[in-house]
């Protein structure tokens, strides 16, 4: 039986990509897909995850529009540098004519969860906001998803847009630490396992043949501009697959390895907020509420990811 899943994200490249694998991958039923600022603006990532579905053959596919900004303070967007202005890294895709659902994303996710049969798999790839949000607005349906599975936070690596803070949970902190506390089982897929899975270059290659397709093509495009933002930063065009791993920990369980304990979220600390921090050593005899992703499966990651997008540009060809 495929995985009743809603996505909430902020596309932006990694997510585009991860997008592509959730439509690509027959384990997952993507019911719906909601939309935050992060990565770039609303109007960018609404439009953006229309134009994906459209591209993927998935125009049945809502798009529910949710929060511009964080709850409690100003975070500022992500760098375009790294996604590009539009988000898409500059990659032009065609417009669908149908617009995001009038429910936007709060109203999709009630209606979602309060009519589906089987208990939902939230994926939230970027700002957690949306998820906050629902968890405050309807508890009573919040507590009815199966399990929430994040890209966000990090252990031992702990930052990537502060040195102690990973951009989804940095960009709206108090958001992070309901959902911490919300009482849904979690799992985090951090920067511990994202920065260990960097995708060279060369590893896209089935996306770029001849023959490639409007899918394929796309993803290339959007994989060159992202490249160019590692490549002037580490001097390598290996990139961190973020958003697609939190998908790829739903279609292959068995990708990641975790650790189950207490992780918080600090809102407070001058130098830290933001900071996902895990008692991995049950220090605070807290109870357990996120299983934290500490190992990846490098080589069957990238398998499934390419394998899997090049699939779905050969069915839509
Ligand atoms: O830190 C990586 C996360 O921030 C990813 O979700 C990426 O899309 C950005 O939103
Ligand atoms: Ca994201």
């Amino acid at each position: 039986m495929a995985i009743p899943v809603i996505i909430d994200t902020d596309p932006g490249i990694d997510d585009a990509i991860a997008i592509a694998l959730a439509c690509a991958s027959p384990e997952i039923d993507l019911l719906g897909i909601t939309t935050v600022g992060g990565n770039t603006g609303i109007e960018n990532t609404t439009g953006n995850a229309l134009k994906l579905l459209h591209l993927f053959g998935r125009d049945d596919v809502p798009v529910g529009a949710g929060a511009a900004r964080a709850l409690a303070f100003e975070a500022d967007l992500g760098d375009p540098t790294i996604h590009g202005q539009g988000g898409l890294g500059g990659v032009e895709l065609a417009v669908p004519e149908r617009g995001s659902d009038p429910r936007g994303a709060l109203g999709l996710l009630v209606d979602l969860v309060e009519s589906h049969p089987e208990p939902i798999t939230l994926i939230a790839i970027g700002p957690l906001t949306n998820v906050a949000l629902f968890a405050a607005t309807r508890p009573d349906l919040y507590a009815k998803l199966d399990r929430l599975v994040i890209m966000g936070g990090g252990v031992h690596i702990t930052g990537n847009h502060t040195p102690t803070g990973e951009f989804n949970i940095w960009f709206d902190p108090e958001a992070a630490a309901r959902v911490f506390s919300a009482g849904v089982d979690v799992t985090m897929v951090g920067l511990d396992v994202t920065h260990k899975a960097m995708f060279a270059g060369t590893d896209w290659a089935p996306l770029r043949g001849a023959d490639a397709g409007a899918v394929g093509t796309a993803i290339a495009g959007m994989v060159d501009f992202y490249g160019s933002f590692y490549m002037s930063q580490n001097g390598s065009d290996a990139t961190a697959q973020h958003d697609s791993l939190a998908v790829a920990a739903v279609v292959k369980p068995e990708l990641v390895t975790t650790q189950h304990c207490w992780v918080g979220v600090e809102t407070a600390g001058t130098l830290t907020r933001g900071m996902t921090v895990a008692d991995l050593k049950d220090v605070w005899k807290q109870t357990p509420n996120t299983h934290v992703a500490l190992d990846v499966d490098v080589p069957a990651f990238i398998e499934l990811l390419v394998g899997r997008i090049a699939d779905l540009d050969a069915r839509l060809r």
